[in-house]
């Protein structure tokens, strides 16, 4: 299969099936910016949520959810008005804008120009030269829009972090080293936003922010690292689908940095990065502020600034990770009722089971003999546990295929045997092997399948 078609498949299957839709697409849609529809929310939030567990329930990471507006002087401390640019250049032709660094990998997509790379299009010399701009959105707080009223959409959570940094310590009584983790929206008015939710101006990021003692800077940054490739794995992506690269040009405020990238058809790209932030971001607040951000040490006596070890994921581009490493279109050979043989093409998102947005689906075999209101019984019984969904319509055949397309792990068929024996079929999705299941146990059964 073309690299190319796979993520164009998965956008058409993501609308489809009600993953992922366009922002405002009826007003011809906002660029860099999509939705998330009724499947994918579930399955965004089941992300998060797995993110969640894995980095707060210990007992040395606290969580915390802080504004996306903050005080202006925030992101003078942490360097965003000054360096967070990107190199921009107009062509002077087509008058459309570029990243002066991604020329190769942008498209123009202008008139007369749409579908080719900018470089290509543009002869050099029809270029103006490269200046700065600034990714982070401005507004105002109040009724009036003068200098002194604005605010900044937060272009990261962290900062939200480090400015309660003495709040979480004194609140959760925690002593080095420790966390604080948080899940939220981030903003960046991103020159070229490209290939699905890998590149939006608006998006969602899992963060933590680890304090430590500077001296042991080294081996946290190493265990971060190999939890944080390890979740990945955890959650179905292959190693061979995963490599760390290593930044030989770091931010202003990183000592080391390491980004895990996942290997999209458009090639590798960054969907966490890990970062020894340094003493840099408490430091700059405790100038900036006037409000001291240290550490005593109650042991050693010490008292002095922590380094951070920061873990930066994409919620969204994770999601579009997951669901492009879920995707597969399998030939499946099937009988036919004169004894022939014929194949169709399978579509199936392979997702981890807990990150499916429907865990279970519930059909009737056909809509008779009571076997609608038992399908109905145990889609309500199943509710309390997880997410369900009933079907009674069409081909058994083809509601197996709609799941397919959801990654639903589990497929549930009341047939005759269940009004005789109590029993249903459970279909599995991936190997498609079926087993007879008491319908009384199901709850238990389906529960330890999907942990
Ligand atoms: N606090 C550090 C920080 O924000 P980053 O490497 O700029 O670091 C972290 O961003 C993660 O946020 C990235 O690995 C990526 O998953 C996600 N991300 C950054 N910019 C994004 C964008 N424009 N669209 C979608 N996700 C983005």
């Amino acid at each position: 299969m073309a690299k190319i078609d796979i993520t164009e498949k998965v956008v058409s299957l993501a609308k489809r099936r009600g993953f992922v839709f366009q922002s405002s697409e009826i007003y011809g849609g906002l660029n860099g910016c999509w939705d998330y529809g009724p499947l994918g929310v579930e399955m965004l939030n089941n992300i998060k949520q797995a993110w969640w567990k894995e980095m707060t329930y210990r007992e040395n990471v606290e969580g915390i959810d802080a504004a996306i507006l903050m005080h202006p002087r925030v992101w003078e401390a942490s360097g965003h008005v000054e360096n967070f640019t990107d190199p921009m250049v107009d062509c002077k032709e087509c008058k459309g804008r570029f990243r002066a660094d991604q020329l190769e990998e942008s498209d123009c997509g202008n008139k007369g120009y749409k579908g080719r790379k900018a470089i290509k299009c543009h002869q050099e010399g029809k270029f103006t030269e490269a200046r700065n701009f600034n990714l982070m959105f401005k507004t105002f707080i109040g009724p009036l829009e003068e200098s002194s009223s604005v605010v900044y959409l937060r272009p990261e959570t962290a900062q939200g972090i480090y400015v309660n940094f003495l709040n979480v310590k004194e609140a959760s009584r925690q002593k080095l080293p420790f966390g604080i983790a948080q899940i939220g929206k981030a903003f960046r008015n991103e020159i070229n936003t490209k290939n699905f939710l890998f590149r939006t101006r608006e998006f969602e990021q899992m963060e933590m922010q680890f304090f430590i003692r500077p001296d042991e800077d080294g081996k946290w940054f190493d265990y971060w690292k190999e939890q944080r490739i390890n979740w990945f794995i955890k959650y179905g992506i292959s190693k061979e689908k995963l490599k760390i690269h290593e930044h030989d040009k770091l931010a202003h405020y990183a000592k080391a940095a390491v980004d895990i990238e996942y290997e999209f058809p458009f090639g590798f790209g960054e969907i966490e990065g890990i970062h020894n932030r340094t003493d840099f971001d408490l430091k700059r607040h405790t100038e900036f502020s006037g409000k001291k951000i240290e550490y005593f040490d109650d042991q050693t006596k010490e008292r002095f600034t922590p380094y951070v070890i920061e873990t930066s994921a994409g919620a969204s581009r994770s999601f579009m990770a997951f669901l492009l490493n879920a995707y597969d279109e399998e030939e499946v050979v099937k009988e036919n009722s004169d004894g022939t043989k014929s194949s169709e093409v399978r579509t199936v998102l392979h997702l981890h089971p807990a990150f499916a947005p429907i865990k279970a689906a519930v059909f009737p075999l056909v809509n008779r003999d009571g076997m609608q209101d038992i399908a109905r019984n145990i889609t309500e019984d199943l509710r309390d546990y997880m997410r369900v969904f009933y079907d009674d319509s069409g081909a058994v055949g083809r509601r197996y295929r709609r799941q397919d397309e959801c990654g639903t792990p589990f497929c549930i068929t009341v047939d005759s045997d269940t009004l005789s024996d109590n029993t249903v079929t459970v279909r599995e999705r991936d190997t498609m092997a079926q087993e007879r299941v008491n319908k009384d146990n199901l709850v238990e059964y389906l529960m330890k399948k999907i942990k």
